[in-house]
């Protein structure tokens, strides 16, 4: 409603209502007055009502909501579903037009003008995280690994004769791939081990530039968020190389956003040496679904150069998504979660470290890492040294994700090159281990659940579970139903199955009738209100077990992580971590190849 349509309603309710009303709705209008004006990242987050308003708003700009448009084009927005519409805004044109990300759309003003904001918002947050000198900033509707293959296609234009790509090992398949996908060629540094971290390998890197030429390397690939014992790479050195040879580096800082310690180490090699673009990733960093990436760097044309390599317009979706998230953190409520989060790593180091030392174990000495860490898991490996895998899908059993259990000894082969000890980042790291990270959004909860887990884990690995006594009626009443529907034969339904596997199914099922149990006092205890999250939900009036069925049939459908019976009645078990690869193959160490590892280190390199 204009002042107009307000003035005219007072002739149905009193002015006074009335001028309340439009104060109201004035102090709203303002917000999105000044965020257009100054485009900044307001300080205090905004309500929904005030995100919603704006991108109604928004919507109307953009012709396919126009009330009598007449659209004639092949691609005019249109929605089939009412729901789609509904979960997109009615925003549908996208953004960028035909060879550029950036151009405004004339068709889609709103779109276009909240691209703009989207991007203006993002550098606030680049530069509020640390890199305070960079360029600019403009975000891709492709994750991580797609996004750094644009930066890499567009250093390549600049370079035809080049190919190669120095890249410092991390074990991270896109990171990898990517370079692939670019169509070049990856040149593997190894890292180096300092005490428990793994480091860059410097004189490796500018030996390679030395062999090979500047006018033959497209880039140098760095990362710096990475799964512990990796660590940062040297950034400033890299970057100091990268000047003195006159070649370009890309830095991959795929969650690396939420922490200034990273952030820190890029201005840093921006200051020192050379760095042309940055990558980070906008689920990892912003908790928003997976499907874009933000690129940054310290040269405003390169970064128009990269936006316009990309053919074609792009989706709006994974934008809006951030656009909302910022507006709805503000400066403060982003604040907030990065100190949350950096309280939850000191608490995670703290929590891991008690369960390794419970178990003869000791927490990788990874400070370089300010995100992942890792603990031991000698007293794990048998004869088999695959066999500590098994951990890892043990606690995916028991929905733990995101952690890695690295045997060291793995061997993986993507796309034709070779890698022994994948997983640890190096081929011969001394300790097998698991890793865990505190990224963005972690809840003590989370920490506690996991800790609480993996200590039940290892017991029962080392064969210490003893059979345990009910502490309570209810846990009387449990145990009461369990043996009966073990005499139903419900629990061990194969009689193949040796004595093992039937004490092995039926340990399991006792752990998950304890957890649910727990969970639910722990819920009644609770009041059955919850706490409000950091995301904004209120806790649980769904029971924990709601929750797990919806997680378990979200999994079954997305296909990102499955559990599923093998012929021999084993479970194998495929999950997606943060890293993306996490693969517990209880199987696998059976059909593990042992002449491919022992493949010699020269084969690391194609
Ligand atoms: C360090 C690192 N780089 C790149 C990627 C790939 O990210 P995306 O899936 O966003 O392409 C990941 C994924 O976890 C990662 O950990």
């Amino acid at each position: 409603m204009n002042s107009q349509s307000f003035t005219l309603a007072e002739r149905l309710i009193p002015a006074t209502y009335l001028q309340q009303a439009a104060a109201s709705k004035k102090t709203r209008e303002n917000l999105i007055r000044q965020l257009i004006e100054q485009r900044k990242w307001p300080e205090e987050g905004w309500d929904d009502a005030t995100i919603e308003l704006l991108l109604a708003d928004l919507a109307q700009m953009d012709s396919n909501n126009f009330p009598d448009n007449c659209g004639i084009g092949e691609r005019e927005a249109r929605f089939a579903s009412a729901l789609v519409a509904r979960r997109h805004y009615r925003i549908g044109h996208g953004i960028g037009r035909s060879g550029d990300l950036g151009e405004v759309q004339p068709k889609a003003a709103g779109s276009s003008l909240m691209m703009k904001l989207v991007n203006s918002l993002l550098l606030d947050t680049i530069r509020y995280m640390g890199v305070k000198t960079t360029a600019g900033c403009f975000m891709v509707p492709m994750a991580t690994g797609m996004t750094l293959v644009l930066c890499m296609l567009t250093l390549k234009q600049d370079r035809p004769g080049a190919k190669f790509v120095l890249w410092s090992r991390i074990d991270q398949k896109a990171c990898f791939k990517c370079i692939l996908t670019a169509g070049l060629q990856p040149i593997i540094i190894e890292t180096v081990a300092s005490g428990d971290e793994l480091k860059t390998d410097l004189a490796a890197m500018e030996h390679q530039m030395c062999t090979i030429g500047s006018d033959n390397i497209v880039c140098v690939l760095t990362t710096t968020s990475c799964f512990a014992p990796r660590v940062s790479d040297s950034l400033e050195q890299v970057a100091v190389l990268c000047q003195r040879f006159n070649i370009p580096h890309v830095i991959n800082n795929a969650y690396g956003l939420q922490s200034s310690r990273c952030m820190h180490l890029i201005q840093e090699a921006a200051r020192k040496g050379r760095v042309d673009a940055f990558v980070q990733s906008t689920d990892k960093n912003f908790m928003v679904p997976v499907g874009g990436a933000i690129v940054s760097g310290f040269d405003k044309g390169l970064l128009e150069r990269i936006a316009r390599i990309y053919p074609g317009r792009a989706s709006s979706s994974p934008a809006i998504d951030v656009f909302i998230t910022l507006l709805s953190l503000g400066i403060s409520g982003y604040k907030t979660l990065v100190t949350q989060r950096k309280e939850m790593y000191n608490y995670l180091r703290d929590e891991l470290s008690k369960v390794a030392t419970k178990h003869g174990e000791r927490l990788l000495d990874t400070k370089n890492n300010p995100i992942s860490m890792g603990m031991t898991l000698n007293s794990l490996v048998t004869s088999d040294p695959k066999s500590v895998t098994m951990l890892g899908s043990m606690l995916f059993l028991r929905c733990v994700s995101g952690t890695r259990v690295v045997s060291t000894v793995d061997y993986k082969e993507v796309a034709g090159y070779k890698f022994e000890g994948w997983g640890a980042h190096t081929s011969k790291y001394p300790v097998p281990y698991l890793t865990a990270a505190a990224a963005i959004g972690m809840q003590k909860s989370d920490v506690d659940q996991f800790i609480s887990r993996l200590d039940k884990v290892i017991n029962k690995l080392k064969g210490r579970s003893a059979p345990q006594t009910p502490t309570s009626v209810e846990e009387l009443a449990m145990s009461g139903r369990r043996s009966k529907r073990s005499m139903n034969g419900e629990v061990s339904s194969s009689s193949e199955r040796g004595d093992r596997e039937r004490d092995r199914d039926r340990d399991r099922e006792r752990d998950r009738d304890r957890d649910r149990e727990r969970d639910r006092r722990s819920n009644s205890n609770r009041g059955g209100g919850g706490g409000s999250s950091l995301d904004g939900e209120t806790g649980s009036s769904r029971s924990r077990e709601e929750v797990r069925a919806a997680a378990a049939r979200s999994r079954g459908t997305s296909g990102a992580a499955a559990a599923s019976p093998s012929l021999n009645g084993e479970v194998s078990v495929s999950g997606s971590g943060s890293g993306g690869d996490v693969r517990a193959d209880i199987n696998s160490h059976n059909s593990s190849n042992s002449t491919s590892l022992a493949s010699s280190k020269d084969s690391l390199r194609k």
